[in-house]
């Protein structure tokens, strides 16, 4: 256990629990399956994986190795390494990207929470009807809100880990509830097929810039969270173990999310291409019809709330993280000024879908919401983008000796072949693959 005085984890599995805890959330079970649905199905998802594996693994490892390092947030792990420069912009666009997420997932987290209450009361208001409410909207924003800020309060053991170990654990068994029942349904096969026979003439340029992003959403990679969680590791734990399990972890979450859905949406005759709604459209009438429905979805909408939380605490904690370490600012205060500027940034998201018009077809966006403008430059474009700057820092800046030294203390198997492919992965593989990507998004080819 470590012994300074930022606050550590208790333990291995207490770690593990909560990186897993940060990684799984609302990017598996609300975004994976709609992204995959409109992105042509088993192709998407086999490209996923292989951009998980490729990209997100190594950088995860990078991430971990430099939090504990230097045991500080971003921008202190940057400065640790680089005090003078310009690296430490890095760690300020990781700051700014967790808050500006935070903002807009707040409000599917708040949807969430507030699904659990329609479930178990069945309340029918349509997936329309509640998202256009805006002071139903607002008050399950702030209601989330105000539980993230209660969670980062609490600090290291107390808050974050101890919720994590109790709840993460429960979320794939009631996901094969689900996918139990919905198999049972007449033309869920037809949904199997589009879920696992891959077709990759679907595969374009912009398919592979969405995966791409996906892999850094669903890990919490590129924007320091996982160097804020790899602060409170012990030398002693071995990140490879310990980072290896959390991405499997969440790929399995994803896969099975994907279960749930897919055949149920053939099985109703809808299109999986529905969008941001798609659970909150379909996994409904599934609960509607299924025997226990009530109870199953009641658990359901709570687990991804739970989720939902322990994703967004992980959000939360990195700008807290540096105001504690590099502005000193007590942990308290921190917490309420970065809840602050949430909410200030929340509520024009909240608006998004129907409740105001200008924020939901914004004019100097081709009339897409607001909403979607932040997931396009936080969520698919920031988080690659610093993931790129964060493997050029530790691979060239820090190098593959430092790097390699700090893995290999809690697993001394991490020397020859293992960090050398790390290295090279690192330093060429990873900034390559992304720029390309990146590029191409924008259209430069
Ligand atoms: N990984 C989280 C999820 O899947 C979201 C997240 C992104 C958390 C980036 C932290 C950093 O819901």
């Amino acid at each position: 256990m470590s012994s300074n005085s930022r606050g550590a984890w208790g333990s291995r599995f207490g770690f593990v629990l909560a990186a897993a805890g940060s990684a799984v959330g609302l990017g598996h079970i609300w975004r994976f399956p709609y992204v995959t649905g409109e992105n042509g199905g088993a192709a998407f998802v086999i490209l996923y994986i292989a951009c998980v594996f490729l990209i997100g693994v190594p950088i995860l490892f990078a991430e971990l190795s430099l939090g504990r390092h230097s045991h500080k947030n971003p921008v202190g792990a940057i400065k640790a390494i680089a005090p003078t420069g310009g690296w430490k912009y890095l760690g300020y666009l990781g700051v700014a990207t967790g808050l500006f997420i935070l903002s807009y997932y707040t409000l599917i987290a708040g949807w969430t929470f507030g699904y659990i209450f329609k479930t178990l009361l069945q309340n029918p208001l349509t997936f329309d009807e509640f998202s256009t409410n805006a002071p139903l909207n607002s008050l399950l924003y702030v209601v989330f809100l105000l539980m993230s800020i209660g969670v980062v309060y609490g600090g290291i053991r107390g808050g974050i880990e101890r919720w994590s170990k109790i709840l993460m654990p429960i979320l794939p068994v009631i996901l094969l509830f689900i996918i139990i029942y919905t198999l049972t349904l007449e033309g869920a096969m037809e949904g199997v097929r589009f879920y696992l026979r891959p077709d990759f003439s679907e595969i374009t340029g912009e398919t592979i810039m969405i995966a791409l992003g996906q892999a850094f959403f669903a890990n919490s990679l590129g924007m320091g969270a996982m160097i804020t969680y790899g602060s409170y590791l012990d030398k002693k734990e071995n990140i490879i173990a310990a980072g290896t399990t959390v991405v499997i972890f969440g790929i399995m979450i994803s896969f099975l999310a994907g279960f749930a859905i897919f055949p149920a949406v053939f099985a109703m005759g809808k299109s999986p291409a529905e969008g941001a709604a798609l659970v909150f459209v379909i996994l409904p009438e599934i609960f509607e019809m299924m025997p226990g429905g009530i109870l199953i979805g009641t658990l359901f909408f709570l687990l991804l709330a739970i989720a939902a939380l322990t994703s967004a605490i992980s959000l939360l904690e990195v700008p807290v993280a540096f105001l504690i370490d590099e502005r000193k600012v007590r942990r308290k205060v921190a917490t309420w000024l970065v809840g602050g500027v949430t909410l200030l940034f929340g509520i024009p998201s909240a608006l998004s879908f129907g409740a105001s018009d200008f924020f939901t077809h914004l004019p100097f966006w081709a009339g897409h919401s607001f909403f979607d403008l932040m997931d396009y430059i936080f969520g698919s474009v920031a988080l690659p983008l610093g993931g790129m700057m964060f493997s050029i820092f530790v691979a060239w800046r820090w190098g593959m000796f430092g790097a390699s030294k700090e893995v290999s203390l809690g697993n001394d198997k991490f020397i020859g072949i293992q960090s050398k492919v790390w290295g090279i992965i690192l330093k060429y593989i990873c900034p390559i693959v992304i720029l390309l990507v990146l590029l191409n998004s924008i259209e430069v080819f």
